[in-house]
């Protein structure tokens, strides 16, 4: 009877052990490096057009670029990996790109940090089924102030095309070194 009990106590046990290690369990290592992966191709591809295009046509006939070119790339990038990637900020210039209360907040705790002297860290959580990865995007190239810096940096016939297609743009009156947005990526676990 009681070598029963025993022997019914460790099936238990075992099978609990069998049942805990095949549970799904999220390599976040994995989720982060692949998260880079498709972060620096993505930058690498919109940041060279963008750039190439300003230097050869100049900023005021390059916006095209940007918005064109912007949905292709997360529309290739998603159907090749098991995610949706997109841009994000709190001074948006298109409406697609308002971040949610979750975005919002890695942004506000990025800005603080960048106050504080810190260094910004790429910041990732679970969420309903969701590992959600941000990487930061910090105006660093002179070159992106011909469209999203301030009065004297923008040319006034960039500025009227800028109005012109995005009425309620907030994404100007930027310095270098300020955080532009994010890279919000969104994989399905
Ligand atoms: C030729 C003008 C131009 C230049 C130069 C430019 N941008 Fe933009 N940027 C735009 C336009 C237009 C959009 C909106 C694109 C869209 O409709 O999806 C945009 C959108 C963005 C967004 C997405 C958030 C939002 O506001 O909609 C980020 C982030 C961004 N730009 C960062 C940069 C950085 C960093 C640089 C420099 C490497 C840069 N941009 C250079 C025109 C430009």
């Amino acid at each position: 009877m009681k070598f029963e009990y025993f022997s019914t106590l460790a099936r238990v046990f075992f099978l609990s052990l069998v049942f805990l290690s095949c549970a799904p369990k999220v390599d976040e290592n994995l989720y982060l490096t692949k998260t880079h992966s498709v972060v620096s191709v993505f930058k690498n591809e919109l940041q060279s057009n963008l750039l190439k295009a300003v230097q050869e046509r100049g900023a005021e006939n390059s916006i095209e670029v940007c918005s064109e070119l912007s949905p292709k790339i997360e529309a290739k990038i998603a159907s090749e990996n098991n995610l949706q990637i997109r841009r994000v900020s709190e001074k948006f210039r298109n409406p697609n790109h308002e971040p949610d209360a979750w975005e919002k907040k890695v942004l506000q705790k990025w800005t603080e940090d960048l106050k504080n002297g810190k260094k910004l860290a790429v910041y990732s959580e679970i969420q309903n089924a969701e590992y959600r990865v941000m990487n930061p995007i910090v105006l660093e190239n002179p070159n992106c102030l011909q469209c999203h810096g301030g009065f004297g940096d923008i040319k006034p016939g960039t500025l009227k095309k800028i109005q012109d297609k995005y009425p309620k743009d907030k994404a100007q009156d930027y310095k270098l070194g300020e955080l532009r947005g994010a890279f919000s990526s969104r994989w399905k676990i």
